[in-house]
């Protein structure tokens, strides 16, 4: 090759929440390690930017109570969160787009749409601790589960339209971002499980609980500042992986190559394809890997002079099944004299948003927004529409789930090893799936099973010098 290998006992792709911890964790064992990371900056799906002189987070950025490991990292790095304004009436837009205030949890809702959803919820909650967020496939129910997608689950729970729109929202719509007839029953169990339970995902002061002070993406760059300088290479999207079932692989970016002992592929499934492996990967992981892709939703961001809204003793909170913006939230930065609304805007619709001229998309979505929160919404100072979808090393938001079936057929293997390569992810997770929480625990977990890989043979793997042999051709080919 044209340029010497770097070595190191593992190397990690991706430099998002996941690979960070993977590495922090790593580090801290005393193993070397170096992070390849395809974007000219850290923190992945999560990413603050100043627009028009405003401070938006146009990728991930709250945090619940049931997030430990976050919140125990932001302890460990010194770092303040802030909690979410919420005083004030929340808007319910019924199908008839008819506006009602209320407060609590419940949705003002005709009183039999009520009693139907509560049970539905009871249901959902009381799956949701019996199957659990570590292994859904297990469960004697999964493959019954796993083969009805959600919608059609939710018909044989009521006859009740409005019920099932307002319960589907808020795993479809709200978190898995596909519609839900794309999804099993069991992919929206392990959903509700994954944040400890569906009354949980349902209760927004619970899960949009408390944002960073600084911005989510900042808790990445505090990771890279801790670790060795130079350890974090920037713009250097990996290409190929030559790998030995035995231990050993040679990374092979646009930038450098580097040798290690063992890889962790800190990247979401929808993006193993994009590496070229060699040899290939087994069978098994070919098919896995095309039944999992990401959902679609675009987090829209308009900033105001001042939160206006609040002005009328309404919290910024709102919810429509049926509106462009199903959700919509005050999301005004800490100690920030302007208000800035956040609205979300999912799968389908999204398409058809996407049809529009970007001048077109603006006026529906603002007068979506002021359908919640009267015609001051319609005059933003600042406005802004974060696109994943059309993010070439993400493709899509908020994370990866599976198609109908797959949860219940892969599930038990999304996360085992192959040879030296490891998976690491938030959208593999249990507890925090499709969250930053998740992300750090699956970038832990990926380290510590390399850690106890490392203490059971503490020689180098048997086969180094056909490894090294293998590897020498290797880079001959690519480098
Ligand atoms: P992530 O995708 O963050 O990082 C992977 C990294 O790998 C990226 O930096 C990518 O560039 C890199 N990469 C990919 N291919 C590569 C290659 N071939 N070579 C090198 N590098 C490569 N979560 C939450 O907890 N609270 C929230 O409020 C939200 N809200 C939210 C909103 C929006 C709009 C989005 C998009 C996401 C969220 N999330 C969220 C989800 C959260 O942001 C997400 O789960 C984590 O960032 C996932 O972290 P990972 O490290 O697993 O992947």
């Amino acid at each position: 090759g044209s340029s010497e290998a770097q070595e190191c006992d593992v190397v990690v792709v991706g430099a998002g929440p996941a690979g960070l911890m993977a590495a922090r964790t790593l580090h801290a064992a005393g193993l070397s390690t170096i992070v390849l990371e395809a974007r000219d900056r850290v923190g992945g799906r999560t990413w603050s930017q100043e627009i028009d002189g405003a401070f938006l987070e146009v990728g991930g950025q709250w945090v619940s109570p049931d997030q430990t490991v976050l919140l125990g990292l932001l302890e460990e790095l010194g770092m303040e969160t802030f909690t979410r304004h919420r005083e004030g009436a929340n808007i319910y837009l019924d199908r008839e787009g008819v506006r009602h205030e209320f407060t609590g949890e419940m949705f003002p809702a005709p009183e039999q749409t009520v009693t139907e959803m509560q049970r539905i919820i009871e249901t959902l909650d009381e799956l949701a601790a019996s199957i659990g967020p570590e292994e859904p496939w297990a469960h004697p129910l999964a493959r019954e589960l796993d083969t009805v997608t959600f919608n059609e689950w939710l018909r044989r729970q009521t006859q009740d339209t409005a019920a099932r729109e307002n319960i589907a929202i808020f795993l479809a719509g709200g978190m898995l971002t596909k519609p839900d007839h794309a999804f099993s029953a069991l992919q929206a169990v392990l959903m509700a499980a994954s944040a400890g339970s569906f009354s949980n995902l349902v209760d927004e002061d619970f899960i949009l609980d408390r944002r960073v002070v600084g911005g989510m993406q900042s808790v990445s760059e505090e990771l890279e500042a801790r670790l060795p300088a130079g350890s974090v290479q920037l713009s250097t999207p990996v290409r190929t992986i030559a790998w030995h079932p035995e231990g050993g692989a040679t990374v092979f970016s646009d930038r450098v190559t580097v040798r290690a002992r063992q890889v962790i592929l800190a990247v979401p499934p929808n993006l193993y394809s994009r590496i070229s492996f060699e040899p290939p990967l087994p069978r098994l992981q070919h098919q896995m890997h095309q039944h999992q892709s990401m959902g679609l939703v675009i987090k829209v961001h308009a900033v105001y002079d001042r939160p206006f809204w609040r002005e009328q003793g309404l919290s910024g909170t709102g919810f429509g099944p049926n509106e462009i913006c199903q959700e919509v939230y005050d999301n005004t930065n800490h100690q920030d004299s302007r208000g800035t609304l956040v609205g979300f805007i999912s799968d389908e619709v999204a398409d058809q948003m996407f049809t529009l001229s970007a001048k077109e998309r603006r006026e529906a979505i603002l007068r979506s927004l002021s359908a919640y929160l009267g015609d001051q919404a319609l005059t933003p100072e600042v406005y802004y529409e974060s696109d994943f979808g059309s993010e070439e090393w993400t493709r899509g938001a908020y994370a990866a789930s599976f198609d109908l079936g797959g949860l219940s057929r892969y599930g038990a293997h999304q996360r085992s090893a192959v040879g030296p390569l490891h998976w690491a992810c938030s959208d593999l997770a249990a507890e925090g799936y499709q969250h930053v929480d998740g992300a750090l625990r699956q970038g832990r977990r990926a380290a510590e099973d390399i850690m106890h890989r490392f203490a059971e043979t503490t020689d180098r793997p048997a086969a180094a010098s056909d490894q090294e042999e293998h590897l020498d051709h290797m880079e001959v080919r690519h480098g």
